[in-house]
């Protein structure tokens, strides 16, 4: 169709795994997993449950477009200023307003081939032309991406801890990455993982420096549990999001995200409680995946992802995973054909996955 520009004839859409409803309804299974989407497995905050369902009768209105309540309460907790917060629809979201905001004419992103395809599908939308950096055993290679700045360079992309890896890029690497970014250049900071790789020793937290061409990205979707409610946000100078301000869809995010977020945001023990089973989570896979001598990546999020010797075994993993009712995530969409990504659930749903394994995996 003529009306199509062709970049986006040639787009690939964001592939997400498979629901659980399609798979009770495709295999006649009663009790399916789902451990492909590095959600929280513990459903929302009750306090976040009780705030929204208290509010009910006061969805007819339209959100607080500034939301203001919401970014003062994140200014205080990260000691920044309300005009250096912003809210999005998710953090993905607030990508999508960047991208609408800063990018024009000539203008070159750079980012990392096999991460997030949320920004991938984001870039290649744009029609703005990505150098696309190859990562190094499966860890982002900052010295690479920082030799492709250009003069036409405008954003760069860094997701850490990176998604589907799992793996982080440290404080060192990260300084002299940066000592290399001109002040012309965004670096858009996807820390959608922050919580659960907060206290690794030599893990940058962006609220430690004060960039004025950082912006930090973080959302309520993963720790806080709250990915079906579509919230993230922002911090950066002022400056970035006194434009962002202007460019983003002024009612996002909805009224209902805006109240569970903050009742999450003071929910600490359920944040605690999350953490604490996504850490034993982790140690239980790291252990069983040794058990069976099966080799994945080491990760500082909510999962973890298998390496296999080719893409056949990964594939036949994940369909016998599948076949018994456990939802994994194949990485071929991110072009990891051999690698099949792994997010914690909960106590049962991790034992059960073990005891599959053990039916799979020939010792
Ligand atoms: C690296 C990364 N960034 C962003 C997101 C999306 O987060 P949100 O739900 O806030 O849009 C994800 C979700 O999987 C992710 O893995």
């Amino acid at each position: 169709m003529s009306l199509v520009p062709e970049h986006i004839k040639n787009l690939s859409p964001y592939t997400p795994g498979k629901s659980i409803s399609r798979l009770k309804r495709d295999l006649g299974l009663k009790y399916v997993i789902k451990l492909a989407s590095n959600e929280n497995p513990s459903g929302p905050s009750p306090l976040a449950l009780d705030a929204v369902k208290n509010a009910l009768f006061d969805y007819n209105r339209y959100p607080d477009s500034a939301a203001f309540d919401l970014r003062k309460m994140l200014a205080t907790r990260f000691n920044v200023k309300v005009e250096n917060v912003i809210l999005g629809a998710g953090s993905e979201g607030i990508m999508s307003t960047i991208m609408r905001t800063f990018l024009r004419k000539r203008d070159e992103i750079i980012a990392v081939k096999n991460s997030f395809i949320g920004f991938r599908v984001l870039a290649n939308a744009s029609g703005f032309k990505t150098n696309w950096i190859a990562m190094d055993h499966y860890h982002y290679n900052l010295a690479s991406m920082a030799k492709a700045i250009n003069n036409h360079t405008k954003i760069i992309y860094l997701a850490n801890p990176d998604n589907p890896t799992g793996t982080y890029f440290n404080v060192k690497k990260f300084d002299a990455f940066m000592s290399k970014v001109p002040n012309r250049v965004l670096v858009l900071l996807d820390e959608a993982y922050f919580e659960y790789a907060k206290d690794v020793l030599d893990y940058p937290d962006s609220m430690h420096y004060r960039y004025d061409n950082v912006i930090t990205l973080r959302t309520f979707s993963k720790a806080y549990g709250l990915a079906g409610f579509r919230i993230g946000y922002g911090f950066a100078h002022k400056d970035i999001i006194k434009n962002l301000m202007k460019v983003k869809l002024p009612f996002e995010p909805s009224t209902p995200a805006q109240i569970a977020a903050i009742a999450a945001l003071n929910d600490q023990n359920y944040l605690r409680h999350s953490l604490k089973l996504n850490e034993e989570g982790i140690a239980g896979m790291e252990k069983s995946f040794d058990n069976y001598g099966l080799e994945y990546l080491p990760s500082v999020a909510n999962f973890l992802t298998l390496v296999f010797k080719n893409e056949k075994a990964a594939k036949s993993f994940c369909k016998s995973m599948l076949q018994r009712g456990v939802i994994l995530r194949h990485l071929s969409g991110f072009g990891l054909p051999e690698c099949v990504r792994v997010t914690t659930g909960t106590k049962e749903e991790n034992s059960i996955f073990f005891d599959h394994i053990s039916h799979i995996i020939k010792r």
